[in-house]
């Protein structure tokens, strides 16, 4: 089994003890991510040792990411799940760009997906239970009693006001400037970065993305007759930007695609500083960037994260999100922010699809404006932070050695590298025997570049989803054994 960073030392130093105990505490869930745990003075008084001893213990393991101190407040669990963790490395995909053939695998794990008897650690769907589906029923309930003929007629891009205008407030918490004029909304994310891909790309054409890749996104360009170049990522702090510049400089790149908040299956966070450089780069060869942010307002963190439109001075940053995180999937209301290209996607989405179904976008913007929605996502940061930890503690208790996860400071998936004789194809029809369902790495890149890589969902943790992480911890312990 993995080493845990619990690891007892009776003959050592009281703090380490200490630290060990707390360490301990957390590991078996007593405290949980954003939890106070007892003050210097209380611990003291307890374990009858010194208030030093506690403070070094304290020390050491704020150090280590354990616990973060909180001025005039105390100590309290970090909601990071920075526990000592070995993390996968920086991607190494290969140089040359690649036409993309996933979709029969994807149809395959996506139908797997949606069979109730599997346990769902798969496809990146939000945890039901946490969505405010009462709430949008009855919204929904009343504007349908109420609605006058002229909702049922067509109507144009770029989509109800009301909502555009919410989306506007919101996005100056993430450092953006936008008059409701500058959103487009459309049906889902997916059909955000589909229609910029559209706008800015012609079949054949190169466009930069991170390694790995949300699948979603890597179908768009298989469909469109695009080709990827995978850029190697960092999974804390996203794309490589001397890669990028290099893969800019030796090919003819005609759009770049970046998760850059809490990516699918990374979960990493371009800092804002690295954003800036980014979109500063991207400005210098004039080559646009289409941001997916749809998980933007899922952080850990005290604050939320900016997005790189912030730092957009030339109209490059095309920033795509939606609302089928944190909402409804099923409503399939997304929005984009185009930039210079807004003539373009207003028209392709005319012509594509006219327009996304007026009723939930009129929900949605009443939502928002209640004051309902900002109530949710802090419901669900605080549930998706445990949530995170909890899965990735057991899967360190239960998978092999040489196993390693990612520690995403926002979002819900974890990206796992399993020993590298376990190839994730195999393991995943072995799981769906047993009753699981997982994502593996294939989908993820379109040169099979994360064989031994898996994508599971933290959405929703329980009694039977740790009961299924354990039978599958051992299926990979039986892979990785074989000779
Ligand atoms: C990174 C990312 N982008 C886009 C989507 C799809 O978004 P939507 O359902 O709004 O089309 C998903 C869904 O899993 C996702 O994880």
């Amino acid at each position: 089994m993995v080493k845990q960073s619990s690891t007892r030392k009776p003959q050592g130093f009281r703090y380490e003890e200490i630290a060990d105990q707390v360490t301990q505490l957390i590991e078996q869930g007593t405290y949980r991510p954003g939890d106070r745990i007892p003050s210097v003075r209380q611990m003291s008084l307890q374990k009858e040792v010194s208030i030093s001893s506690v403070l070094q213990a304290y020390l050491l393991l704020e150090s280590r990411g354990v616990i973060e101190a909180r001025p005039q407040s105390g100590y309290y669990v970090s909601r990071h799940g920075n526990l000592n963790l070995p993390e996968p490395e920086v991607s190494s995909p290969s140089l040359d760009p690649s036409r993309v053939n996933l979709h029969e695998l994807v149809m395959m794990v996506m139908r797997d997906s949606l069979n109730p008897d599997l346990a769902q650690l798969g496809a990146a769907m939000p945890n039901l239970e946490l969505l405010p589906t009462e709430r949008m029923n009855r919204i929904m309930a009343r504007l349908a009693r109420t609605a006058s003929r002229g909702m049922h007629r067509y109507q144009l891009p770029p989509g109800v006001e009301e909502l555009r205008v919410q989306i506007a407030q919101r996005a100056v918490n993430c450092g953006c400037q936008f008059s409701p004029s500058d959103i487009v909304i459309t049906s889902g994310g997916t059909e955000a970065i589909d229609l910029c891909l559209h706008a800015v790309c012609k079949p054949g054409d190169i466009v930069a993305i991170e390694s790995p890749m949300y699948f979603g996104t890597l179908q768009i360009i298989e469909v469109q007759g695009l080709r990827a170049l995978e850029i190697p990522t960092n999974p804390r702090d996203g794309i490589s930007l001397g890669a990028l510049q290099f893969a800019i400089e030796h090919n003819p790149i005609k759009a770049v695609v970046t998760i850059s908040n809490f990516s699918n299956p990374h979960g990493s966070c371009i800092p804002d500083e690295k954003k800036k450089d980014l979109v500063e780069l991207l400005e210098r060869y004039d080559i646009p960037l289409i941001d997916n942010d749809v998980s933007g307002e899922l952080y850990f963190t005290e604050k939320r994260p900016l997005t790189t439109k912030a730092y957009d001075k030339k109209g490059l940053v095309m920033l795509c999100s939606s609302f089928s995180k944190d909402i409804s999937p099923s409503l399939r209301v997304g929005w984009v922010a185009p930039g210079r290209y807004k003539n373009e996607v207003e028209w392709l989405k005319f012509t594509l699809s006219a327009a996304t179904a007026t009723l939930p976008q009129m929900a949605i913007a009443e939502f928002l404006e209640s004051g309902g929605y900002d109530h949710q996502l802090r419901r669900i940061r605080r549930e998706y932070a445990n949530n995170v930890v909890m899965l990735s503690q057991a899967v360190m208790r239960t998978f092999p050695a040489g196993t390693r996860v990612t520690r995403p400071s926002g979002g819900y998936v974890l990206w796992v590298q399993l020993p590298e004789n376990v190839d994730s194809l195999e393991l995943y029809s072995l799981a769906l025997k047993g009753g699981i369902t997982l994502t593996p790495g294939y989908l993820f890149s379109p040169s099979n570049h994360f064989y031994n890589f898996i994508r599971l969902n933290a959405a929703a943790w329980n009694l039977s989803i740790e009961r299924a992480l354990e039978r599958l911890g051992g299926m990979v312990v039986e892979l990785a054994g074989r000779s």
